[in-house]
């Protein structure tokens, strides 16, 4: 939390309730979503005022009122303070994202991860990002690298259409191809041995998808970006446990590949986390 939040918020807040007050909240344009447990729910709006004076740009704070759910990866939103409006513009290393909050995914906190993955982007490159929402990974790699093309796909209409517009916002029509479709459909349609590399950011299902990440790739091999959830204990390494469950996968596939590097994204809740593995997948032996 921002430290002067938690000093307004040390004044006005009983210590037991600012610890469980959540350490975190986003800034997606001028939007804040905070996340105050149901418990203390009627606190939502002594933070959202702290916020609005932190942050002086902010012209409406949001609770967060659900996990992110459903195939579209949606959160219920509770308007607390401010104007009644979840759509705005949020700026990232250069591009600009135009979302809705409440009818498509975003999260600023990936910021570092597409900046990561957009460096590591080669010239001419086919890049097939799988789970693309509004665009950011497609536009930030189109801006930072020189791909030949991005195929942009989503099953989210509405993640579409803001996707269409970032496109046009970003300049980078030439390069971001958008595809509303289920991303199963059109590998085996249109896309079958085509990426040099294939972006896989839907934590919850990538294991799933990984044989179609593989169908995508080019038949000389190329990189996977594979993201995970993962439950770990103490004593246990979140990283390792996504690495040797894909491992396992891949080996029985025999798939030839070397795990390049991998890290943890972001912790997600007590004991869990988002891990990223970035798989070079190499040509059969
Ligand atoms: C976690 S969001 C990631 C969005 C984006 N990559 C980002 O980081 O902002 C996952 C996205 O996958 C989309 N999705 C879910 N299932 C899909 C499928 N079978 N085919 C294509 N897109 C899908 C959802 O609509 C959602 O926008």
């Amino acid at each position: 939390m921002k430290k002067n939040l938690r000093l307004i918020l040390a004044d006005r807040l009983e210590p037991r309730e600012l610890k469980s007050i959540y350490k975190s909240y986003d800034i997606v344009g001028d939007i804040a979503v905070i996340r105050v447990p149901e418990p203390l729910k009627e606190r939502s709006k002594i933070v959202a005022e702290a916020v609005m004076q932190t942050h002086k740009r902010i012209k409406s704070v949001w609770r967060q009122a659900s996990p992110v759910i459903g195939d579209f990866r949606l959160r219920a939103l509770e308007l607390v303070l401010g104007e009644r409006k979840t759509e705005t513009f949020h700026k990232e290393h250069g591009c600009i994202f135009k979302v809705d909050l409440e009818k498509c995914y975003f999260s600023p906190r990936l910021s570092y991860e597409r900046m990561r993955i957009a460096r590591q982007v080669q010239a001419d490159e086919v890049v097939l990002n799988m789970f693309a929402g509004v665009g950011c990974y497609s536009i930030a790699i189109a801006e930072h690298s020189k791909p030949d093309k991005i195929f942009s796909i989503d099953t989210n209409p509405v993640a579409i259409q803001y996707m269409q517009e970032n496109i046009r916002l970003n300049k980078v029509e030439e390069k971001v191809i958008p595809v509303q479709e289920d991303v199963k459909e059109v590998i085996e349609e249109k896309l079958q041995n085509a990426a040099d590399r294939v972006l896989m950011p839907l934590p919850e299902k990538a294991y799933e998808y990984l044989d179609h990440a593989l169908l995508a790739l080019k038949p000389n091999g190329g990189w996977i970006h594979y993201y995970a959830f993962e439950h770990a204990e103490k004593d246990e390494k979140p990283i390792e446990k996504i690495e040797s469950k894909v491992s396992k996968k891949l080996q029985k596939l025999r798939i030839n590949f070397e795990v390049m590097f991998k890290r943890i994204v972001r912790t997600t809740g007590p004991n869990w986390y988002q891990g990223v593995l970035d798989i070079q997948v190499k040509e059969p032996c």
